[in-house]
């Protein structure tokens, strides 16, 4: 959470700062706030409660000029959101600035250290501590520069930052550290763009260095830029160029981001498919997977983590593997699973899913596993985020920059990648056969235009949303491979419409749920003719028998449903396995149009954050 944006160079910091924290919005939008020291050395410093948009207007007409600066947008953790709590923070001279993305978990004692050394604190920020641990370790040494302060500050920290720092005494200077959150430093012709992550950057420069754990950079327009690590071993920066495209990451015509990403879902799938479905040869091709073929062939076990909704997609996988390759899989909850003491090694395989590459609790899962001797392969969407660099294999999900919170296109192109690897790995363990592998393989090839068909009935699901908009709860049912996708559709609606909505498997509905049943109460429920039809079609009865409103997805040309249910929405026939990308959608589109017509902000619903880097 947080987004953190710098930038040192010729152009004026402070409009290239607000364009970046804007793009980095998605992050953390309950206050923002820009530091700018001009030629002179005099630092101008603006912090506002709200969007970054309540910031501009406070800046007004009174801009800071100079060519370093910093910026930062908030998703509060210590001490609630408003003007005093937003970054940046100043030394108590007022003679840095500083901006922090993460949790510094020995605050307080540090804070008791600092107060009792005469340090006063005017925010309930960790971060306001970071900044006077600094101050005054620059204080304890004349020898000691910004930079080397910063290194020596960093070695009494515990927890996570990534940070930028400037000091009024050298305006052509700025100082970076990270340790488990991101940071992308933009290498540009005599200028530098620092950021949480490459959109702000991308518009500039390709060429990027991505920072380390426990490193920190110096950049500085005199000598370039040079990086140690908190030990002070010098370190050589490897720049990456960034793959990505301007175009990915702006609305394109569409009203939200949300929209625009749910309307992207036949090509992000068809980009997921791109080179591994190989339909000519009848084999799947996934270089994280076949660069490890014996340790595939040979696990005993398969442990998915994830948070949020990239936690249903492992459910939605644990059936795949179950069904495709007959190995053992549990999935779990990120947050829970490093913090227990589970019983892991070698030989078993842990698949960690996430959009973001940089969710906190996940990144901590896979470091335990890694270092209790399991493999972990990687499923991200962002390109050079930390999950995929730590994971020893992995696969992208190639869907594209995804900035609406609620995740859409991420998620479908999850499933996609996660049949892709149970298929492969049923292959290479013979536990698949060649037809039922080939059916799959053109299943999955032909999903990209059902999901066109799907998309292309918007008007029916604005009428929908109309009808059940002012319902303040909503349950979703499903069962076998569409049970995780209620629980995907009822995080969507709460997610961004604010509506209380609970997803169940179908059949647990009558040991609690049930009871909450009355005509007030919409039940979303996915009915497709899979292995579960019949079984679903007694559910629904029993819904309508308590005088319950049906909403079901249904197979195309499905009349039996239709009787009973009062709306039906229809998806075209697919194996079971790959149903979920296509029943997850008329959710997707429901939720949005609800929360619309509630005049929600849905790429950007309160309390929440796109990107969950404190645990
Ligand atoms: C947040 C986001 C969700 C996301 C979850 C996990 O809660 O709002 O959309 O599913 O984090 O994020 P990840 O990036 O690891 O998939």
């Amino acid at each position: 959470m947080c987004g953190i944006v710098g930038y040192l160079g010729e152009q004026p910091a402070f409009p290239l700062i607000i364009k970046g924290l804007k793009r980095l919005e998605y992050r953390g939008y309950d206050s923002a706030g820009v530091a700018v020291i001009d030629t002179k050395g005099s630092l101008t410093h603006h912090r506002k409660k709200g969007k970054v948009d309540d910031l501009l207007a406070h800046v007004g007409d009174d801009v800071p000029t100079g060519h370093l600066g910093i910026g930062h947008t908030r998703w509060a953790t210590h001490g609630p959101p408003n003007d005093v709590n937003a970054h940046p923070h100043l030394s108590g001279d007022g003679q840095l600035a500083l901006i922090h993305n993460g949790i510094i978990e020995n605050y307080h004692a540090l804070k008791e250290t600092l107060i009792a050394r005469g340090h006063s604190f005017y925010s309930d920020t960790d971060t306001e501590v970071l900044v006077h641990l600094i101050a005054e370790v620059m204080k304890s040494s004349e020898e000691l520069d910004l930079f080397e302060a910063t290194r020596v500050a960093l070695n009494e920290v515990v927890g996570a930052y990534a940070i930028a720092v400037v000091d009024i005494a050298r305006p052509d200077e700025l100082i970076l550290a990270r340790k488990s959150s991101p940071l992308v430093i933009g290498i540009g012709e005599c200028e530098y763009f620092v950021a949480s992550d490459a959109t702000p950057i991308i518009e500039y420069t390709k060429n990027v260095v991505y920072l380390e754990d426990e490193e920190v950079a110096r950049v500085s327009l005199s000598a370039g830029l040079k990086i140690r690590t908190i030990k002070n071993h010098r370190v050589t920066p490897v720049i990456t160029e960034l793959e990505m495209a301007l175009e990915s990451i702006e609305k394109g015509g569409y009203e939200h981001f949300m929209l625009k990403e749910i309307h992207e879902q036949p090509k992000s799938i068809a980009d997921c498919l791109r080179g591994r479905l190989r339909l000519g040869h009848g084999t799947i091709r996934m270089a994280g997977i076949d660069d490890h073929e014996s340790m595939w062939t040979e696990a005993k076990r398969l442990i998915i983590v994830a948070c949020g909704t990239s936690w249903h997609a492992g459910l939605v996988a644990e059936y795949m593997f179950e069904d495709f390759v007959r190995i053992p899989v549990e999935v779990e909850y990120a947050s829970e699973f490093r913090y227990r003491n589970p019983v892991l090694g070698e030989g078993d395989i842990l698949i960690a899913i996430s959009q973001s590459g940089e969710t906190a609790d996940t990144l901590a899962a896979i470091r335990m596993a890694k270092e209790r001797g399991a493999h972990v392969f990687g499923i991200c969407n962002v390109v050079g985020s930390s999950i995929s660099r730590e994971s020893d294999s992995g696969a992208y999900t190639h869907a594209g920059p995804e900035i609406g919170v609620a995740s859409t296109k991420a998620f479908t192109a999850q499933l996609t990648v996660l049949a892709l690897v149970a298929m492969r790995v049923g292959q290479l363990r013979g536990t698949m056969d060649p037809q039922q592998l080939n059916r799959l393989m053109v299943g999955l090839d032909g999903v990209p235009e059902k999901v066109e068909a799907l998309l292309k009935k918007e008007s029916d699901f604005k009428a929908i949303a109309e009808a059940y908009k002012a319902a303040p709860n909503a349950l979703f049912l499903g069962r076998g491979y569409n049970f995780p996708v209620a629980l995907e559709g009822a995080l969507k609606l709460k997610e961004i419409s604010y509506i209380h909505a609970e997803g169940y498997p179908a059949a647990e509905m009558k040991h609690g749920p049930i009871a909450l049943i009355d005509e007030n109460m919409p039940v979303f429920i996915v009915a497709t003719q899979d292995a579960h039809y019949e079984k679903v079609l007694s559910n629904i009865q029993e819904v309508k028998a308590r005088g319950g409103k049906i909403i079901a997805v249904v197979t195309a040309g499905d009349t039996e449903v239709a009787r009973m249910a009062d709306h039906t929405i229809e998806v075209l026939p697919a194996q079971d396995a790959l149903v979920p990308i296509l029943s997850t959608i008329p959710f997707q589109l429901l939720s949005y149009h609800i929360a619309v017509m509630l005049d929600r902000n849905v790429d950007q619903p309160r309390n929440l954050a796109k990107s969950v880097t404190v645990e």
